[in-house]
């Protein structure tokens, strides 16, 4: 794993877009699938600034979500759809027909599934990830084996109280829709953005703790093109 240490919040914000808008400028139709939270929300508002700078443009790209909570409402503020409608795509220029979601509301989750697959059509160019504090990767849960495909999951505890910050009520959602590890780690590129102090003793583990599926992200120690992008608080417990 690549480990790319940047001393601010903004100069890792920076520095990710940076990053990005190369990656977007060399292949146009780059294919990649976004994670929502807190995290990324910086670097998404810069490079929607970007593309209204006409600097770059999703005009050919694709792009697939992460994961998706099951039930709230569809237009619950707190569903990864919109997190992601509203810090990137209402001010990128992805046409609509070129981003694919993961519909918890789908009749049959396990057909929804196979359909997200297979408009992925084989391996992402890129995939964003954030962490939780359980080290899990979109929903992949504690638990989560390397193989593991995209699926219904239930969401642990810390997963649940985690998500309150980002709806307006107490209905927490207790399961949802996640890509799985297995399309994580046979995307051609995985970088993990973390920030902040609350992500330190959770990246330290991922670097230091033993390879195993009780840590989700540490198995992205063994992609052959994954790069970490941490800033100062996040790697303050990393040693040189
Ligand atoms: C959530 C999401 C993940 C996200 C992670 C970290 O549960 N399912 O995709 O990366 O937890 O969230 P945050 O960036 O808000 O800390």
């Amino acid at each position: 794993m690549n480990l790319l240490r940047f001393d601010s919040e903004p100069a890792w914000v920076n520095g990710a877009t940076t990053f990005w808008r190369d990656r977007l400028r060399l292949n146009p139709r780059l294919r990649m699938c976004l994670p929502t939270g807190h995290t990324p929300n910086a670097i998404y508002a810069e490079m929607a600034g970007a593309v209204q700078r006409k600097e770059v443009s999703f005009q050919q790209a694709a792009i697939f979500t992460l994961d998706e909570f099951g039930g709230l409402a569809p237009d619950d503020p707190g569903r990864c759809i919109n997190m992601l409608k509203r810090h990137l795509l209402d001010h990128a220029d992805l046409p609509a027909k070129q981003f694919y979601a993961l519909n918890p509301d789908a009749r049959d989750l396990d057909a929804e599934c196979r359909a997200f697959e297979a408009a992925a059509g084989g391996p992402f160019d890129l995939v964003l990830l954030g962490i939780g504090l359980n080290g899990h990767l979109g929903m992949n849960e504690p638990g989560s084996g390397a193989g593991s495909e995209t699926r219904r999951v239930d969401l642990h505890e810390i997963t649940i109280n985690s998500s309150a910050r980002y709806v307006t009520h107490q209905q927490l959602p207790r399961w949802g829709l996640t890509v799985g590890m297995k399309q994580i780690l046979e995307a051609k590129e995985v970088w993990l953005l973390a920030n902040g102090e609350r992500k330190a003793e959770i990246i330290r583990r991922t670097i230091s703790d033993p390879m195993s599926e009780a840590l989700p992200a540490s198995l992205l120690r063994k992609h052959p093109n994954c790069s970490l992008f941490v800033d100062a608080t996040a790697a303050a417990k990393l040693h040189s």
